[in-house]
């Protein structure tokens, strides 16, 4: 009888995070959210973005062979960035009206702007669906560049260089809008985590085209979130007029393009207070304090994010905590969940959430993705 080693648990649990995601994938390019929960059956923008951005940096270490020679996962993430690109530019003619609108100061009409989440073919999901997310398209873009630095893409397809300056366009001319944010919540509300996900998709893409003039905006940004998006004790806001962090926060620490150095002490304020306020006892990561989401539990990718923070100040021993903490809770088969319910802000909320849409989304790519970012960052570290 052979006795299973911690080793060949995570050795597991890194083959079994690369195939829910590469299974997951849909003909046309993009990825589900998670298969097992019907309200989850689409595309987001911004999974996928960070889906593709773990393929391409996994990739890099462990790649899996595919059938015309190349890696399997960049194979997988060239899928999801052409699908982003087709979908983009589809909608062209929308969204120049909606550039149109912001330029002249006009309200801006729903049916004009991006989804977050898109069928596979195409089409947007249903419209019960808080859908004006504009992080979205900013973080696919970010990915984007990982992608086309690491697999050394040049030149750019046509048509990726079409979406990539809509969607600068877009930004440039929406994003002092309310949206909602990455969470889907507060639609009315203007998020600085949001604002720091177009910050870093704008640098991403002036990266990949030089030509674009981003600086007005990404000046205009930074003013904005110093003026109104700090907290009374000088931590980014959740929000703007919020003195409260949310850990969807983490995003202005992004790698390449952030709009915060992770060691900033602007950033080093903020993700002490998330810690403070929002780390789980035990490592999982609640989203903010007024959390209700199937009772406002750990988030299993939000304790990946943060380890994966940890690795980039250096604190690796932290982001390895974290990372054994997100480990222990894979199922069986070793499918990480979104959230866990050991640890619920509100648990009187969580029975409504699972009558209303089933259990918990379990697998969740992004959590997977998650594990793959923190395992490479920690395996480069390591080298
Ligand atoms: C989360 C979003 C995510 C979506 C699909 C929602 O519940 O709040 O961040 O994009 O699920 O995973």
């Amino acid at each position: 009888m052979t006795t299973e080693t911690y080793l060949d648990r995570l050795s597991k649990l890194h083959k079994h995070s690369q195939q829910v995601i590469m299974d997951n994938q849909q003909p046309a390019g993009g990825y589900l959210a998670c298969p097992t929960m019907p309200d989850y059956q689409y595309s987001w923008f911004r999974d996928g973005a960070f889906i593709a951005y773990a393929l391409t940096m996994d990739g890099i270490d462990n790649m899996v062979p595919h059938k015309v020679g190349i890696s399997g996962q960049w194979d997988s993430a060239d899928h999801f960035h052409r699908w982003c690109a087709g979908i983009i530019n589809g909608r062209a003619d929308a969204l120049e009206r909606t550039i149109n609108r912001a330029e002249q100061g006009q309200p801006l009409v729903l049916a004009d702007t991006l989804n977050a989440r898109y069928e596979d073919g195409g089409n947007a999901g249903p419209d019960d669906w808080p859908e004006f997310q504009l992080d979205g398209p900013a973080l696919w873009v970010w990915s984007l560049a990982k992608y086309v630095e690491v697999c050394r893409i040049t030149p750019l397809p046509v048509a990726w260089v079409q979406a990539i300056k809509l969607v600068v366009r877009y930004l440039s001319a929406v994003w002092q809008h309310p949206c909602y944010d990455c969470w889907e919540e507060r639609g009315d509300d203007v998020h600085i985590s949001t604002l720091a996900a177009i910050y870093a998709g704008l640098g991403a893409a002036h990266h990949l085209i030089p030509s674009l003039d981003v600086e007005t905006t990404q000046q205009a940004i930074r003013e904005f979130i110093v003026e109104k998006g700090l907290t009374p004790n000088g931590e980014l806001a959740k929000s703007v007029g919020l003195d409260m962090v949310d850990a969807n926060l983490l995003m202005a620490a992004l790698p390449d393009f952030g709009l915060l150095a992770p060691d900033d002490p602007l950033m080093v304020r903020t993700v002490a207070r998330i810690e403070r306020d929002l780390l789980a006892e035990g490592h999982g990561v609640h989203r903010h304090l007024e959390d209700t989401y199937y009772g406002g539990g750990a988030w299993v990718l939000l304790g990946l994010w943060l380890a994966w923070y940890k690795v980039q100040v250096g604190d690796a021993s932290a982001a390895k905590d974290l990372l054994r903490w997100a480990e222990s809770h894979a199922d069986a088969e070793g499918n990480l969940p979104e959230q866990v319910k050991d640890r619920m802000f509100a648990p009187s909320y969580y029975e409504g959430w699972v009558a209303q849409r089933g259990e918990i989304a379990n697998p969740l790519l992004w959590t997977h993705a998650e594990y793959l970012i923190v395992r490479h960052s920690l395996q480069r570290t390591a080298s």
